[in-house]
């Protein structure tokens, strides 16, 4: 599912969309798209998304959603499950579901992985380590994650990438990317010109 503001062409981000599904292609773990706010994360986690076709799942966190266990992952769980054994229950139905899913392996794309409760957290932390799944994480540095999140970067379950960010004249940035799999570029380079994207500004009333 797109927003109205993805039918804005994309700009400035064929090479880190090249570079994610060439980690996903290389069987690769997972990315993490590190940035700080309104640099453009959603939106290239959603264009990865798109690329990646029926193989991706989107999950998005929110402080709301975050108040219900499980709750930005409900929909990835069939409506009769019984779940009547609990979290491990829940967590062990999930990862089912992506091991039982095949090939093509399926992407998990989770959208500020920052905001999830800790029981998602720690069910994106167990796919990292034991799931056969793709993950692209978007989380907003400097925000407060649960330990799960923060733990797939520091355990290497997503390669990091020493900061990479390139500033462009418009003002936004690209979000440092970090790898796991191969390595390659982590921003894209400046661009001047009349291609330069610049956050969009909103009415305040
Ligand atoms: N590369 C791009 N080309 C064109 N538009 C873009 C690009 N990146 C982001 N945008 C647009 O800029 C706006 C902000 O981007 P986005 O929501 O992806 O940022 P974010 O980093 O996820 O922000 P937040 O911190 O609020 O989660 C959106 O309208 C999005 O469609
Ligand atoms: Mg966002």
């Amino acid at each position: 599912m797109r927003s109205a503001q993805d039918t804005w062409p994309l700009l400035d981000r064929e090479r880190e969309l090249t570079e994610i599904l060439r980690a996903y292609r290389e069987r690769g773990n997972g990315v993490a798209l590190v940035g700080a706010g309104g640099l453009g994360r959603t939106r290239l986690a959603r264009e990865a998304q798109a690329r990646l076709g029926a193989a991706a799942q989107w999950v998005a966190a929110t402080r709301a959603g975050a108040t219900i266990e499980f709750g930005a992952l409900a929909h990835l769980l069939p409506e009769d499950a019984d779940l009547s054994g609990g979290r491990l229950t829940v967590l062990r139905r999930l990862t089912r579901r992506f091991h039982d899913a095949g090939e093509p392996r399926t992407a998990l794309v989770v959208d500020d992985a920052h905001l999830l409760d800790h029981a998602s957290a720690a069910f994106v932390h167990h796919l990292a380590t034991h799931g056969p799944a793709f993950l692209i994480v978007t989380r907003r540095a400097g925000a407060t994650a649960s330990d799960a999140i923060i733990a797939l970067e520091k355990e290497g379950l997503v390669t990091r990438r020493p900061p990479g960010r390139t500033s462009r004249p418009g003002g936004a940035s690209s979000p440092t990317v970090r790898w796991s799999g191969p390595p390659c570029c982590a921003a894209t380079a400046p661009r001047p010109g009349p291609r330069c994207w610049t956050p969009p500004t909103w009415p305040t009333s």
